[in-house]
């Protein structure tokens, strides 16, 4: 109570009183958004369901994707080498999920305008342990009479929540619902133990992934604290609101304070994540058959539906990857959350998240499109 009446929240921004002064703090960096504003502001086809493509959920918001336009209805797709995620992601098995995402929302964003579009994945084949520098897919779009994709009208409101949820839930219609639209790769429970089980591992693996010097210095260096770090640079982890900007002034919560496991802003970042955790009351997950590229690419296309339609339902969603990472200080997590979940090689667990009903609406930042074409 106290500390509310220190804000007077005036038109989304807040006035926060310091040193006997009011400092203005809007709340986000509106101008990092803009993409979300000019999904399917393109006349042309391909640019169009593109333009809604670069808006799909991605590891850390590296956003990997870069476009080759080839014509009004024809481009290629490619992994951008300077948005992968060496440390945490070594053989880019999310990345590759996080292209997958993408297509799956091009695909929808074509539907919906009467475009049938056509993916052939890896073209030119794709290595293993690295995608490099050839095509992810190539696209093309042919105008055809298409039945309506419901889950388009979700592209724009979709986000991932990280904050805690509610004790509520979700119906098991809503789990089936999940796994109709996801397709029989997505699995879910609700059972008290299993959930409990998991809750455990995803803590242990967040622990691990944050006291780890160098995984967490990847995310350190993909922290952007404060407004002005977010406009110049819409993605990685955008750190934003009236108190950030205070206590980055303050030099609270910068990048150096976020890197020492003593202070209060790693703590908090640390109990922040635990706390979301530890409300995980509903999870799914997608295994896949195997573990080449086309099958990464199946469950990110699998995962971006499923997280529309949790959309569509007013549910909120957030994958729990540490666990399922492939390094070294990781491997004992890595093997119990198969066990736990009874998965065996050559199958591989791709995604798991929580599900239930949660709080923020807040989008994430984005490069406008044209930022990602070559
Ligand atoms: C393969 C994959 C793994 C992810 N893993 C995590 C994770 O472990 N923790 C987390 O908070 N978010 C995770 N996310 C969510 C992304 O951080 C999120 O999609 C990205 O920051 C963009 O935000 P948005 O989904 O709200 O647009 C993951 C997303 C994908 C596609």
């Amino acid at each position: 109570m106290r500390k509310r009446k220190f804000l007077k929240i005036i038109g989304g921004a807040t006035a926060v009183l310091a040193g006997g002064t009011y400092i203005w703090a809007a709340p986000r960096a509106k101008s990092a958004r803009i993409a979300w504003q000019s999904a399917g502001a393109y006349s042309d086809p391909i640019r169009s369901a593109l333009s809604y493509a670069v808006l799909a959920p991605n590891p850390h918001n590296r956003q990997p994707w870069q476009v080759e336009l080839l014509s009004d209805t024809a481009a290629v797709l490619y992994c951008d080498d300077q948005r992968r995620l060496p440390v945490t992601d070594p053989y880019d098995r999310q990345t590759t999920i996080g292209l997958g995402c993408f297509l799956e929302l091009f695909v929808l964003a074509a539907q919906h305008n009467q475009y049938r579009a056509h993916l052939d994945l890896f073209p030119e084949g794709a290595h293993p342990k690295r995608l490099d520098s050839r095509p992810v897919a190539r696209l093309k779009l042919t105008k055809a009479k298409q039945t309506p994709a419901p889950l388009f009208t979700q592209i724009t409101q979709r986000h991932t929540d990280r904050k805690p949820y509610t004790s509520q839930l979700p119906s098991a219609q809503n789990l089936a619902d999940l796994q109709l639209d996801a397709g029989p790769m997505l699995s879910s429970s609700q059972e008290n133990r299993l959930c409990e089980n998991l809750r455990n591992i995803c803590a242990d693996a967040a622990r691990i992934e944050f006291m780890t010097p160098h995984t967490h210095a990847e995310s350190v260096a993909l922290m952007r604290v404060g407004r002005k770090a977010v406009r110049a640079n819409p993605d990685g982890i955008s750190i934003e609101g009236p108190f950030t900007e205070l206590l980055n002034r303050a030099g609270a919560v910068s990048p150096q304070a976020l890197s020492d496991h003593d202070s209060p802003a790693f703590k908090q970042g640390l109990k922040m994540y635990l706390d979301g955790i530890e409300t995980g009351n509903s999870f799914f997950w997608i295994t896949t058959p195997d573990n080449q590229r086309t099958d990464q690419i199946a469950a990110g296309r699998a995962y971006a539906r499923a997280n529309l339609k949790a959309s569509a339902l007013g549910l909120s969603v957030h994958p729990l990857s540490q666990a399922l990472q492939e390094y070294p200080e990781m491997s004992e997590q890595f093997a119990k959350i198969h066990k736990t979940l009874s998965i065996q090689s050559p199958a591989r667990l791709q995604i798991l998240a929580r599900v239930g009903y949660g709080r923020a609406n807040t989008r994430s930042p984005r490069w406008p499109l044209e930022n990602r074409l070559i």
